[in-house]
């Protein structure tokens, strides 16, 4: 009886800080993690994102991890003197540019990766729904992970300027992000081998997002009304882009050289910081 009457009070209380809660809004606001972590492209699908999302998965950005798989594109590879045959698919090189995150936190982990107990961490591949494995939204649209603007986004239902994503880390600047992967110097496909890695932004940015035939009439909600506002808006990133990251395989190991990375995390300041174009 005693243990019953405990049980009946503890889930009274439980409701009564559930309802109490849910009337203060700002209790409620999710609070915005210090430091960056990649999250995966799954996470914009769902509730917010699901045309931007669907019209990724059936885009170039999302299958270009089975371009690391042997037997695919065998001319383009030959070309430029890449085997094949191989499986690039645990290639850190390849994996930098074909995937989300990789050798950062939160990011892609290839096939074999495990802990220090031994416990397998690999990222799983769903061709069905592709999330880390694929080059994804937080590639163009974070320097270094998703989950701090995310909260911005979701506490402000959409309703945010650019500057204030940029004080957690997103960038604006499109047209530099794109070099992290097109034309930079790491790339085996550059414009000098064919003419079609040349990179004309404006051409291409047309083709990143044909979200219009995955509107539904499920999903009109998830228009984003203050996109228009926000396009007039000039961030600072684009003001004055973002240092590109370079890096080296080092022993089999991606190694970003500390004085290009675009975003750090400051230890002093507690918080994380843009570091800018010279
Ligand atoms: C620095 C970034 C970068 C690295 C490193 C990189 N790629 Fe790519 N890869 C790209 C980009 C960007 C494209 C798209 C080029 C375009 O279409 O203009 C591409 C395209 C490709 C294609 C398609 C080419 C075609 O014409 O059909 C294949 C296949 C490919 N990469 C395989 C690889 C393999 C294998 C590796 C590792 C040995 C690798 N890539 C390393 C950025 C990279
Ligand atoms: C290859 C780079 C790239 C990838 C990958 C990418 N995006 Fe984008 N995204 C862009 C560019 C460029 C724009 C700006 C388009 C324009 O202005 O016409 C944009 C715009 C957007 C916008 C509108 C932003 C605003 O002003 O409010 C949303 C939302 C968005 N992307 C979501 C996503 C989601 C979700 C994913 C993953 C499923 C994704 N993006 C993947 C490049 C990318
Ligand atoms: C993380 C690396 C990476 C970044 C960043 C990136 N791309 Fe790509 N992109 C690729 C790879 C790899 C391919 C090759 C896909 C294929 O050949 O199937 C590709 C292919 C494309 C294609 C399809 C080929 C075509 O022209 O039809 C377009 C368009 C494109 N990228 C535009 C962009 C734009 C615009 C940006 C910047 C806003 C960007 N990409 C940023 C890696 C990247």
């Amino acid at each position: 009886m005693v243990k019953a009457l405990r049980l009946l009070s503890l889930v009274l209380i439980s409701v009564v800080m559930i309802l109490g809660g849910a009337g203060d809004a700002d209790a409620k606001k999710k609070k915005i993690p210090k430091k960056p972590k990649f999250v995966g492209a799954v996470k914009c699908n769902g509730s917010c994102h699901d045309p931007y999302y669907q019209a990724w998965k059936d885009s170039p950005h999302g299958h270009t991890y089975t371009l690391l798989k042997p037997g695919e594109r065998v001319e383009a590879k030959k070309r430029v003197k890449l085997d094949p045959e191989k499986d690039y698919t645990t290639n850190p090189l390849c994996l930098r540019c074909h995937t989300t995150g990789y050798g950062q936190k939160g990011g892609f982990q290839p096939a074999g990766t495990t802990n220090k107990k031994g416990k397998d961490i690999s990222s799983p591949i769903d061709p069905k729904e592709p999330n880390l494995e694929q080059v994804g939204c937080e590639m163009c649209h974070s320097v270094a992970g998703g989950g701090q603007f995310r909260v911005v986004m979701k506490n402000t239902k959409g309703d945010f300027k650019k500057s204030d994503t940029e004080k957690y880390g997103q960038r604006w600047d499109y047209s530099n992000v794109c070099t992290r992967c097109h034309t930079h110097r790491n790339t085996p496909f550059q414009p000098t081998v064919h003419d079609k890695y040349k990179f004309n932004f404006e051409e291409r940015k047309a083709k990143v997002h044909q979200i219009e035939k995955y509107f539904t009439e499920d999903n009109q909600d998830q228009k984003l009304e203050k996109k228009e506002d926000r396009a007039k808006e000039e961030g600072q990133t684009q003001k004055t882009p973002l240092r590109i990251e370079d890096f080296e395989i080092v022993e089999g190991k991606i190694k970003f050289k500390e004085d290009t990375l675009p975003y750090k995390y400051d230890k002093k300041k507690k918080d994380g910081v843009f570091f800018y174009k010279k």
